[in-house]
């Protein structure tokens, strides 16, 4: 009987196994995709984790990865602007805080420019025609300028006195952001270099 009972439950327990494995369809799921092509970039933890909500429109398509890389570093960079925009607007600021904020939301902008630029000009390369190397290097071109604008605001804070805790979330943001744009233009690089 209780024999019986033990044999069961493994039965049950092997077919559990099985059926959640043919589930995942491993070789083949979009996930998949998405861990594999982020395992090329500099920060694969964040590239999956942000990536992996947009499954379901990514699927396996390589064009449609590297568009919603690129939307998702333009959306940080807009929220990151109006974030430092919002701080320099703080009452009590030093005028060499509110320099540097000021600086700091006008590479931003700059950023968010190019990066949506960059956006209109990825559409373009959707056929493999003659064109594509050249959009896809002014692509690579103008997101490679938005991570240097970027990387600039993050220096005019280095050895300013701001404020503690604005200094920490405006950092913060930033890292998050050089990260996610660091990552688009990997996955950008690696669908140029397959056509
Ligand atoms: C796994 O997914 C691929 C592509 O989505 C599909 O062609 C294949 O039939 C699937 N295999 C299984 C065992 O479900
Ligand atoms: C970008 O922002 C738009 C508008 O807020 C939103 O609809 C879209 O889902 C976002 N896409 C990504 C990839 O973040």
């Amino acid at each position: 009987m209780a024999k019986g009972l033990h044999l069961s439950l493994s039965l049950v327990l092997v077919s559990v196994i099985a059926v959640t494995f043919r589930a995942e369809n491993v070789s083949g799921s979009p996930s998949n995709f998405i861990k594999s092509s982020c395992s090329t970039t500099t920060f694969p933890n964040v590239c999956v984790e942000s990536l992996s909500v947009y499954a379901n429109t990514i699927q396996q398509d390589p064009h449609e990865l590297v568009q919603t890389a690129l939307t998702l570093s333009l959306n940080r960079s807009q929220s990151t602007r109006a974030f430092v925009t919002k701080c320099n607007k703080f009452r009590g600021l030093k005028p060499r805080e509110y320099a540097a904020l000021k600086d700091c939301a006008e590479e931003i902008s700059d950023s968010c420019d190019r990066l949506s630029k960059s956006l209109k000009e990825l559409k373009l390369c959707k056929v493999k025609g003659d064109d594509f190397r050249w959009h896809i290097s002014n692509v690579e071109t103008w997101v490679s300028s938005a991570l240097t604008d970027d990387s600039t605001c993050g220096d005019g804070f280095a050895g300013n006195a701001l404020n503690g805790k604005m200094k920490d979330s405006i950092r913060a943001r930033m890292v998050n952001l050089a990260q996610v744009t660091s990552n688009a233009l990997s996955l950008i690089t690696h669908y140029a270099s397959q056509y």
